[in-house]
This record gives C-alpha cells, sequence and structure tokens, in this order.
C-alpha cells in the first residue's frame, strides 16, 4: 500500500491510471478506524481497479466548542488495518496541504436539507465537510466514492452536492455496520466510559421501537412517544433530536403515503455527541 501525503504525489501516481481507463475508488475519513469504515473501503476494493482511502481530520467541520483537538488520532493501527483491507493508496495530508494558506475560501451554499437536525445544532459543520469533499474530491477525481449510511443528512447532502459540482463522480451509499449490541461503530465510541458505553446501546433501542411503534400504528406521533419512553430510561443519554423524516430528508405527514420514513437521532452521552438512524420500512435488498 502507497502512502501519500502531497497533492503533486497524489497527481503524479492517479493521473495516468485514469489515462489507461482504470477506475479509482476513493474512501475519505477522519481515520481512528473501525468496521464501518473498513465496510467502505471493502466495497471500494471490490468494485474499483485501485482504491484510495483518505486520513484527514479536517478543522472546518468541527465548531470552536467540540473536540477537533481531543478526535482519536491512531495513524499505525489505522495503516496496519487499510493494509490488511487491501487498499492500493492511503492519503494523509497535513492541513497546510489541504488549506493552502494562498487558495481560495469557497463559501459552500447549503441544500436546505443541510440547515435541519445536524445543520441546525452545528453550525458550519456540513459547510466544513462540502469544502473537504471538494478538495478532496478535485485531488483524487475519483469515478466513485463512498460513504457510510450512518452519516444520513451528510450522504444526502454530498449526494445532492455531487450531482451538481461533480457529476462525474458517482457516490455509493454503504449500509451501517453495528457493534453486536446494535451500537452503531463510530470512531467517538472510543470516547465512552464502560458506564456510558452500556447505556449507548438505548440509541439503537429507541429506534427499534420507534419502528416497532411506526409499523403497529402508522402514527409519527405514537412512534417518537414510544421511542422518548425507551429514550428516558436511559438516564447518561441526553437528546438533542430524535425525528421521522422522509428519505429524502422532508417532513412526513403522519399517514404511510410519503414513502420511506426514516427516524434519525441524536444524542449526547457525557462529553459525547452520537448519531444514528434507521428506516421504518423494509428496504430493497434487506
Ligand atoms: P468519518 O466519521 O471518519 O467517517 C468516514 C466514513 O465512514 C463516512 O462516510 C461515514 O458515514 C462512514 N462510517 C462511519 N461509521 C460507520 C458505520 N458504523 N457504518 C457504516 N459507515 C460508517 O464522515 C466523516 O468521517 C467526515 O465527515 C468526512 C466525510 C471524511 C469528511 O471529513
Amino acid at each position: 500500500m502507497l502512502r501519500l501525503s502531497s497533492v503533486p504525489e497524489v497527481r503524479k501516481l492517479l493521473v495516468p491510471m485514469r489515462m489507461t481507463g482504470m477506475t479509482i475508488g476513493f474512501v475519505p475519513t477522519m481515520g481512528a478506524l473501525h468496521n464501518g469504515h473498513l465496510s467502505l473501503v471493502n466495497q471500494a476494493v471490490k468494485h474499483n481497479d485501485f482504491t484510495v482511502v483518505s486520513i484527514f481530520v479536517n478543522p472546518a467541520q468541527f465548531g470552536p466548542n467540540e473536540d477537533f483537538g481531543r478526535y482519536p488520532r491512531s495513524p499505525d493501527e489505522d495503516l496496519q488495518l487499510l493494509q490488511e483491507s487491501g487498499a492500493d493508496a492511503v492519503f494523509m495530508p497535513e492541513v497546510s496541504e489541504i488549506y493552502a494558506a494562498e487558495s481560495p475560501k469557497i463559501h459552500f451554499q447549503l441544500p436546505e436539507i443541510g440547515t435541519i437536525l445536524c445543520g441546525a445544532t452545528r453550525p458550519g459543520h456540513f459547510e466544513g465537510v462540502l469544502m473537504v469533499v471538494s478538495r478532496l474530491f478535485n485531488i483524487i477525481s475519483p469515478q466513485k466514492a463512498y460513504f457510510g449510511q450512518k452519516d444520513y443528512q451528510q450522504l444526502q447532502i454530498i449526494t445532492q452536492f455531487t450531482k451538481e459540482t461533480f457529476s462525474e463522480v458517482e457516490i455509493v451509499p454503504c449500509a451501517i455496520v453495528r457493534e453486536n449490541d446494535g451500537l452503531a461503530m463510530s470512531s467517538r465510541n472510543r470516547y465512552l466510559l464502560p458506564e456510558e458505553r452500556l447505556q449507548a446501546t438505548g440509541i439503537h433501542q429507541t429506534l427499534q421501537a420507534v419502528k416497532s411503534k411506526w409499523l403497529e400504528t402508522n402514527s409519527i406521533e405514537d412512534a417518537i412517544r414510544e421511542g422518548n419512553g425507551v429514550l428516558n430510561n436511559f438516564r447518561l443519554l441526553k437528546k438533542e433530536y430524535l425525528e421521522i423524516m422522509s428519505a429524502d430528508l422532508r417532513p412526513v405527514s403522519s399517514t404511510r403515503e410519503r414513502a420511506n420514513p426514516i427516524a434519525l437521532i441524536a444524542v449526547t452521552i457525557g462529553k459525547t455527541r452520537l448519531i444514528d438512524n434507521m428506516f421504518l420500512e423494509k428496504q430493497p435488498g434487506d
């Protein structure tokens, strides 16, 4: 596996590949890799001639009071995992390589779906995500880029943005990978103290309760009430939001007519903020 840290190095490697018709798959990450990340890498390796994974903790997507400084970093372990996963190259740039002082700071206009849920509680977050994704797409020019459904709102925003701005890049959505007890894998799970880790299973249990009530009653109000009831049993979980929306993140009416509802949740446990989501009805491929 090749290790790259500068933009010219990446271009020198990838431009000739593209000219000979090789397909390039790309998996952007912030490192502290787990099996959720690796499932994206596995799909990229399967579907492309050459797979690049980036590890870059992007300062632009963290708010001033968020965890940029203490975000988990484990480069040696990450490199080992990527080596075993079959990735062809890892791009680990310094901040100055991505945000060179002289490069213009483009302001990204978020689509409407960027202003709700996490967009409402983390101002500037999705602008920062779009900024880094667009820089990385410009550097790597992949045919396919892989993103997890775990960050469902991020996936929707990036898919919409990419259609408009990088129409040659295909966004491939990837299923959520969970621990045995249902907790969605996340780099931030490393922050959890043992008691917090136990209570974190309440996030998945809340989503399951929402889903079964929805299937039983078709009522958004009942389903959310049920979810809140379960969530209240976990005293360390503080709700930021629990909502049911359509798959394209529009409000849903109380009936089943608006197809494909999804429940989305954000909680904090101590200083750790975690998100998760679950489709409420059977999905193609389930
Ligand atoms: P990060 O949190 O490291 O996640 C990288 C990718 O892995 C994202 O597409 C995310 O949705 C996916 N992922 C994380 N946990 C997952 C899980 N349990 N199952 C499936 N996929 C999972 O998301 C980011 O980094 C950043 O915002 C980034 C897109 C890299 C831009 O900086």
